[in-house]
């Protein structure tokens, strides 16, 4: 990697990287397409890699709905190849420049509060284009941070689109917004929500982009940058997959979750 990319990522809380190759990606939607295919046992309608992307065009019940959604087992294994590719010199030699070494760990992380947290694992996440009429929720997100604690927050997020690589379809981010400290009463009151979600007064306040990318680029963000998925104003349904690599040596689940950050 080099260091412009880097410093990219220090200045702005953010950047991209050439980590995948095409048919890393297409294996992943393969792997996704057979999970979602399991969940919806008994469904006549098949999946596939190629009609994913018209999953807002399929009519599903609620509860098939509700099985594909459910946030608590919204994930799919890594295998061998991903995680093997996770090791690359690219990936490396960021994570030598943020931390000092490379030892990660790869955690998925659903509701902290309920202790959701699962090793080797990559949350999924799936929005029909906003234009769409669709029984699916189509809120793609309210912008909110990641950060689980206000000092150890000893990770980063890799965001991977699978379907949707333009900007009509992927993450918003506000460039530096990870350097402020997003004060408590900066958020917004929803109990339901797990993630950090900020007022709408305060986030306004930023501006966001949406950086356009390949097959196989993925963007790397800060815990504390305001970002969300954005709205899908494309025709296809996005898919995307998260990746969260915390810094193994600092790994601890007491100091890494402040439960009072979630009341
Ligand atoms: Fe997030």
């Amino acid at each position: 990697m080099n260091i412009k990319t880097y410093n990219n990522f220090v200045k702005n809380g953010f950047c991209v990287i050439n980590l995948f190759s095409k048919k890393n990606i297409d294996d992943l939607t393969n792997q996704l397409v057979k999970e979602i295919n399991l969940k919806l046992v008994g469904n006549k309608f098949k999946f596939t890699k190629k009609n994913l992307a018209n999953f807002h065009k399929v009519v599903l019940n609620n509860n098939s709905l509700k099985k594909v959604f459910d946030s608590k087992k919204r994930y799919i294994e890594l295998k061998k190849n991903i995680i093997e590719k996770l090791n690359c010199k690219n990936l490396s030699s960021f994570l030598n420049q943020l931390w000092r070494h490379n030892n990660k760990k790869i955690v998925w992380i659903g509701n902290p509060r309920l202790k959701e947290i699962k090793y080797n694992k990559a949350g999924y996440r799936i929005f029909v284009p906003s234009k769409k009429k669709n029984n699916i929720k189509k809120s793609a997100g309210f912008p909110h941070i990641d950060a689980y604690s206000l000092k150890n927050n000893n990770f980063i997020t890799l965001w991977i689109p699978l379907i949707g690589f333009s900007e009509k379809y992927t993450m918003m981010i506000a460039p530096k917004s990870h350097i402020k400290l997003h004060s408590k009463n900066k958020f917004a009151k929803k109990k339901n929500y797990i993630s950090r979600i900020l007022s709408k007064n305060y986030s306004n306040k930023f501006n966001f982009v949406r950086p356009r990318l390949n097959k196989g680029q993925v963007i790397i963000h800060h815990p504390n940058v305001i970002h969300s998925g954005g709205l899908n104003i494309g025709t296809k349904t996005r898919v995307s997959i998260e990746i969260r690599l915390f810094d193994q040596k600092k790994f601890d689940l007491k100091k890494n979750f402040d439960p009072k950050l979630f009341n």
